[in-house]
């Protein structure tokens, strides 16, 4: 690892992007279309976001009513292409309804288990659906939570919630039951679609149980569906629970699209923050729409003939933008898998690329250097040629892992788009473009119609040095608030600079305007990409009996990124076992999810803490890494530091 850091800080080439790919890019046609000469012109020109986003809409999408504002922004939120009427399931869709193209090329885990659906079959599948949930009453502005793994029905239930005007909340499968039920109540939702059981690993997942734990405490919701995936057998409930294949079988394959407002709201997606519960992110049709086709279309470069895998989970916004919504606006063929990536060998995802000749891959560091880390021979029996452009997405990717992903996944030829944007932001917001020459290790500039910067503590723009990463100006894919708590909305993005979105992040922006992210501060965790409060877990584990207090820090792992250390004070009397600290990483695992269970527990005595009580996370997380601490002699018990070293 040594040595390697080394490579990492010399890493000091500019990567120019092939003349080929920049004299076809869909980026390049639009560029000679509006007379601008090249990359820097092109992002000085649409400074003028307001003319840039008009333009971008003209080649997303289709009104059904054209808008009469492009922007109104009042009290930091923004609503735009004012006035529209539209749904985006008429540019997901119904503009593809006849076509024999295939939308989604589906994976099971099990091998040989491959399904090709058209935009045809998506179409019908989508209404039949539609069809049944209206029968139950579903109508537009419903909440429906959706607890489903990577199966085809997943996009499906989407699209037919969004075809109604009903508001959909996807949960990842991998959450908990708990994290499901803690949702679904937040929203009120009324209706639950999930699945008997999904595979993962070799193993089946029970999910409808976990749905059934959920629902035991979640009176708003009246029904739920479930789809046949494993076929295993499943408790049932005759009073709400009803066969999605049965429901479906009868009903009619046309249904009429909703009309909606452009600003109406599309989905709501829960993301961590800083407090114990997790805020729910609402995005609406229109903007959304723009902002997620247009990215993909230059980002991605997406042309009729490629085949795109983003190997992300639809449970995420990545999955939500760039496998569901925008590679459908564009008509494109998209890759779904639904397992892990190692079944049954280490080579699956090279596999996948080779027998379905996927041209665009996009994935995520900790996905990266998991495979550096099962070794090259995975590599040596598949050509990977199909491959034109690769991407890489939630957290930085260390110069290491982009060369490694350039030459051994690209060949040497695939730029790397390393698109940094959040779950707030809904589309890419600083990304190359296939004309962008790339740093390795930075997501280089802003995309055009976005204004980013970095500032210091006091609102002064700094280059060169570390601060907040803010956005300057409003976007389409911008969210739209947080459901039912406009006052986290403000204090979350709005209250530390009144005139500029507050992104979360630390970064720097170098003498080039090249933007290097580097991580969250310090009370959001990235761990495999995931982004997971310190305080959720936290409350998690202080939710057991035998804890009383709890600090959660991410710790450098050279694969996850992130991995989550607990430090943990018992209650009185409570003996210290390593039983104890299995027990707790599983009460984790059940109050979340498998994904935040801690890699490390330790317990102490005490932590370090304010005046006022709060516990200085930083703190702890210098010491025990063996950093400076800074100043501790106004904490209230300077002495825990030098005793978080006792932990046991
Ligand atoms: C946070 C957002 C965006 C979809 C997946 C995650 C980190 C994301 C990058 C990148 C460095 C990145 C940031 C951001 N992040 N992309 N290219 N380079 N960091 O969505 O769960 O809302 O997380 O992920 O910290 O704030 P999310």
């Amino acid at each position: 690892m040594e040595k390697n850091l080394l490579v990492l800080l010399k890493e000091k080439r500019v990567f120019e992007p092939p003349k080929k790919l920049v004299q076809e890019a869909n980026v390049t046609k639009w560029m000679k279309k509006k007379k601008i000469k090249n990359y820097e012109d092109l992002l000085k020109k649409a400074k003028d976001s307001e003319w840039f986003w008009k333009e971008a809409a003209k080649e997303i999408v289709s009104w059904k009513k054209p808008y009469k504002k492009v922007l109104e922004w009042k009290n930091h939120y923004a609503k735009w292409f004012v006035g529209a009427k539209y749904n985006i399931v008429f540019d997901a869709l119904e503009k593809h309804k006849n076509k024999k193209k295939i939308a989604y090329i589906w994976e099971g885990e099990p091998e040989g288990e491959i399904k090709k659906i058209s935009y045809k079959e998506l179409n019908v599948q989508v209404n039949k659906l539609a069809n049944a949930l209206k029968k139950l009453g579903i109508k537009k502005g419903d909440r429906i939570g959706i607890y489903l793994p990577m199966i085809p029905e997943l996009p499906v239930a989407m699209l037919a919630c969004a075809k109604l005007g009903a508001v959909h909340s996807v949960v990842f499968s991998g959450f908990s039951a708990n994290a499901f039920e803690e949702r679904i109540n937040d929203e009120q939702a009324n209706l639950v679609i999930t699945c008997d059981s999904f595979y993962r690993k070799g193993k089946t997942i029970p999910l409808k149980k976990q749905t059934d734990e959920a629902l035991l405490e979640a009176p708003s919701v009246k029904n739920c569906i479930v789809i046949k995936r494993t076929g295993e057998e499943v408790p049932w409930n005759k009073k709400m629970d009803l066969w999605w294949h049965e429901i479906t079988e009868k009903e009619s394959s046309n249904c009429k699209t909703e009309i909606l407002d452009a600003n109406d709201p599309l989905f709501i997606l829960y993301t961590s923050g800083t407090t114990g519960k997790p805020k729910g992110i609402i995005h609406a049709h229109g903007g959304y729409a723009v902002g997620t086709g247009i990215t993909l279309k230059w980002v991605f470069d997406l042309k009729e003939k490629d085949i795109w895998w983003c190997a992300a989970d639809v449970g995420w916004i990545t999955g939500h933008s760039y496998i569901v919504y925008a590679p459908l606006i564009l008509g494109a063929t998209s890759v779904m898998y639904e397992g892990a990536p190692n079944f049954p060998e280490p080579d699956r995802w090279w596999e996948i690329v080779d027998r379905h000749k996927v041209s665009v891959l996009y994935t995520s560091p900790t996905a990266i250097r998991m495979f550096m880390h099962f070794g090259d021979e995975w590599l040596e029996k598949h050509s990977l040629k199909s491959l034109r452009l690769l991407g890489s997405v939630g957290e930085p990717i260390n110069p290491e892992a982009w060369i490694w992903y350039h030459e051994k996944i690209g060949k040497g030829k695939c730029p790397i788009m390393d698109t940094w944007w959040q779950t707030e932001t809904g589309s890419h917001c600083i990304t190359p473009l296939p004309i962008t020459p790339l740093k390795p290790g930075s997501a280089t500039k802003p995309f055009p119609g976005i204004q980013a910067d970095v500032y210091d503590k006091k609102g002064k723009p700094i280059t060169n040095a570390g601060g907040e990463l803010v956005l300057l100006n409003p976007w389409p894919g911008m969210l739209q608030g947080i459901y039912k708590n406009p006052e986290k909305y403000q204090k979350t993005y709005w209250e530390m600079y009144p005139e500029v979105y507050l992104a979360g992040d630390v970064a720097r922006k170098d003498k080039d305007g090249y933007f290097w992210v580097q991580g969250r501060d310090s009370d959001v965790l990235k761990v495999a990409g995931h982004r997971i409060g310190n305080s959720e877990i936290e409350s998690a584990l202080v939710s057991h009996a035998c804890v009383a207090e709890a600090a959660v820090i991410g710790k450098p792992d050279e694969i996850k990124g992130e991995k989550i250390a607990a430090y943990v004070i018992l209650r009185k009397g409570t003996e210290v076992s390593d039983e104890l600290k299995k027990e707790l990483a599983k009460h984790v695992g059940k109050e979340i999810g498998k994904l935040a269970r801690p890699s490390e527990i330790w317990f102490v005595d005490d932590l370090p803490k304010t005046r006022s009580g709060k516990i200085m996370r930083r703190i702890i997380k210098a010491k025990v890494l063996g950093q400076d601490t800074g100043n501790i002699s106004t904490l209230s018990n300077p002495e825990a530091v030098e005793e978080l070293l006792d932990a046991k």
